[in-house]
């Protein structure tokens, strides 16, 4: 089973601060994400210096693009992105339009999906998804479990791709053992560590420790 790639999420609200953050992570990091709150604040500025400052990783910009996919994922792919985020509930149109732009689609799963409207993204060549749990579910008390494991699993035998993230750390990476995960997002336990570096290793080394080394 391939070992699933490490991502961080960098949700600053400042680029020097999410430069520092992942420029110290970095060894540990395959794709370095140019967060939703992060894009808010600094547009795509966020993006053209993570392409810079880390030409060989995968750079993905969180835009949880809900319309106009066309222009947000140019935009996008002009500052350098390699992967973008559409938002589960956008239109096909608007999924369509953001893929010609941006190969490597991901659609962010929230709520209101239906396994129809994922047959429908498969049928447009989208192979992508992040199974996500809110940062505001987790707040309200919800947990990483078994249906969520389902889920993951139904997405992956209908020929996804599926990142998975949402208050993800060391300790929750087991979970998903057995299960081919394509790539773990973290942010906070990595952005939030006093030792950035070392917090992305020990993700790292679970991802190794479960999945095995590449
Ligand atoms: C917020 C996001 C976050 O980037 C994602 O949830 C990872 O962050 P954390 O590990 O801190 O929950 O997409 O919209």
């Amino acid at each position: 089973m391939k070992r699933p790639k490490l991502q961080v999420a960098l949700d600053q609200n400042t680029l020097p601060e999410a430069l520092g953050i992942a420029t110290k992570a970095a060894p540990a990091l395959d794709v370095v994400e140019a967060g939703t709150i992060l894009q808010l604040q600094t547009g795509a500025e966020a993006i053209r210096c993570f392409r810079q400052a880390f030409p060989d990783k995968i750079i993905v910009s969180d835009t949880k693009c809900a319309d106009a996919g066309g222009t947000v994922a140019h935009n996008s792919k002009v500052a350098g992105a390699d992967w973008m985020t559409v938002i589960c509930c956008a239109t096909i149109p608007t999924m369509q339009a953001a893929k010609k732009e941006i190969n490597d689609l991901q659609v962010e799963l929230y709520q209101g999906w239906t396994w129809d409207d994922a047959q429908k993204w498969r049928e447009i060549g989208i192979d992508q998804v992040v199974y996500h749990q809110s940062r505001d579910a987790l707040l309200a008390g919800e947990t990483w479990g078994e249906k969520d494991l389902n889920v993951v699993k139904r997405f992956i035998d209908m020929g996804f791709k599926v990142s998975v993230t949402g208050g993800l750390n060391a300790d929750t990476i087991k979970l998903f053992k057995g299960v081919p995960v394509w790539t773990f997002i973290a942010g906070r336990a990595i952005t939030g560590a006093d030792d950035p570096l070392a917090a992305a290793q020990e993700i790292r080394h679970e991802i190794d420790k479960y999945w095995g080394e590449e």
